[in-house]
């Protein structure tokens, strides 16, 4: 039996995804820059998913623009504004410290450039704090970006304040909502935002395909420079199988999310309750609330978190020690860290995020497993520091 306890990384394509993908695929090769019937049969194609996943955001399907994932959506974003406003003069950009990679890596990049970036800090909440953007944001600041649900411990950010700030000094305001939408009702409008990325993978459809809404009018410039693709703000032959499968993702998502919502919050305060009983010496990072229902990290005292991930994964259960890019290493993760948890407490946490095909036999089955797992490699530590 294999359990995956780690939606967060990616999650298995629907079916009825990978149906759409593959007929896609075999029956319409058009180029959908193509002026013909087979070309039209691909852009007719096009307009369907953009209209899908502008409805699942709440947004306009002319404002939609697709790209190839997650990263490229918050390059597109971040770069693109910058580009843009850089002729205004303003040359500040603001982000959180618990941002995902694809948005700490590019703002790094920008500051080579000349960028004066400013991280907000976050406290054991794992909320941004809108206080701290009103001290941070000044009349130079062109763009803030502040992620909705964050991929490690799930907390979603107070995004429509911060974007209402932002406004007031006439900053652009970007939020990675790559683990929120699909997960919870996300709406354009009601945030506030001018540019909103997600991504495919994240919600039972293809990898390598994303979108990046983009308010009409808000001031951004290309990435990717060549042809008049995605009118004239992406150029590149659209993928049209993985952009049809994104929209049929999309329109799954929109259709389930509720009742789905309310099943992995459910499932997920099951599993939360049973290991804090069962296991001594273990916490939740960051609120419970606000966060997205499938997700929980959490704490185990005198464990290191990668000996847990290979002695679950050894059971037949995968989680994660927080973002798929830094697993691997022993590095800490930079949310908990950001957060200011003790060091120890940085290195013994694991990530637990549940989806579609998970059930409450599987939760069962994870929590009567883990306090002989535990206790063994506490033992192990044990022994470790006596030899
Ligand atoms: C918050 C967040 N942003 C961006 C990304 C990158 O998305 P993609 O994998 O589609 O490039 C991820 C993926 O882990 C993520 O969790």
């Amino acid at each position: 039996m294999r359990i995956y306890f780690d939606h967060n990384a990616t999650t298995p394509v629907d079916p009825e995804v990978a149906e759409t993908i593959a007929r896609v695929m075999t029956t319409e090769f058009g180029n959908a820059s193509s002026v013909h019937h087979f070309g039209q049969r691909a852009k007719a194609i096009l307009d369907d998913a953009r209209s899908a996943v502008g409805a699942l955001v709440g947004g306009e399907p002319s404002e939609i623009v697709f790209t190839g994932g997650g990263t490229e959506s918050d390059n597109f974003a971040l770069r693109g504004v910058a580009e843009a406003l850089e002729p205004t003069g303003r040359r500040h950009l603001i982000a959180s410290s618990i941002e995902h990679e694809a948005v700490l890596v590019t703002l790094r990049a920008l500051a080579r450039r000349g960028w004066r970036i400013t991280l907000l800090p976050v406290d054991q909440t794992g909320i941004v704090d809108p206080e701290r953007l009103k001290d941070a944001i000044t009349d130079d600041t062109a763009l803030v970006s502040v992620m909705h649900a964050n991929n490690e411990i799930g907390t979603i950010q107070p995004v429509a304040e911060l974007a209402a700030i932002a406004r007031g000094r006439g900053a652009l305001f970007h939020t990675d909502a790559v683990q929120s939408v699909g997960k919870i009702p996300v709406d354009v409008r009601a945030l506030g935002v001018d540019l909103l990325s997600l991504s495919g993978h994240k919600f039972n459809g293809p990898k390598g395909v994303g979108a990046l809404w983009i308010k009409r009018g808000a001031r951004i410039t290309s990435i990717l420079t060549g042809g008049k693709h995605e009118r004239n703000r992406r150029a590149g032959t659209e993928n049209v199988p993985g952009i049809a499968g994104l929209g049929a993702a999309a329109q799954l998502a929109k259709k389930k999310l509720t009742n789905e919502a309310a099943r992995l919050g459910a499932l997920r305060n099951r599993l939360e309750e049973a290991v804090l009983a069962r296991v001594p010496g273990t916490a939740i990072n960051g609120v419970r609330d606000p966060r997205v229902p499938n997700t929980t990290n959490i704490s185990f005292d005198a464990v290191e978190a990668e000996s847990l991930l290979i002695a679950l994964d050894l059971e037949g259960v995968a989680v994660s020690t927080g973002s798929a890019c830094s697993s691997g290493t022993l590095e800490p993760s930079h949310v908990l860290r950001a957060m200011g948890l003790p060091t120890p407490r940085t290195q013994n946490s694991i990530r637990m995020s549940l989806g579609a095909g998970n059930s409450e036999s599987e939760v069962d089955f994870v929590v009567s497993k883990l306090p002989a797992i535990v206790d063994k490699l506490r033992s192990l530590t044990r022994s470790k520091v006596r030899a």
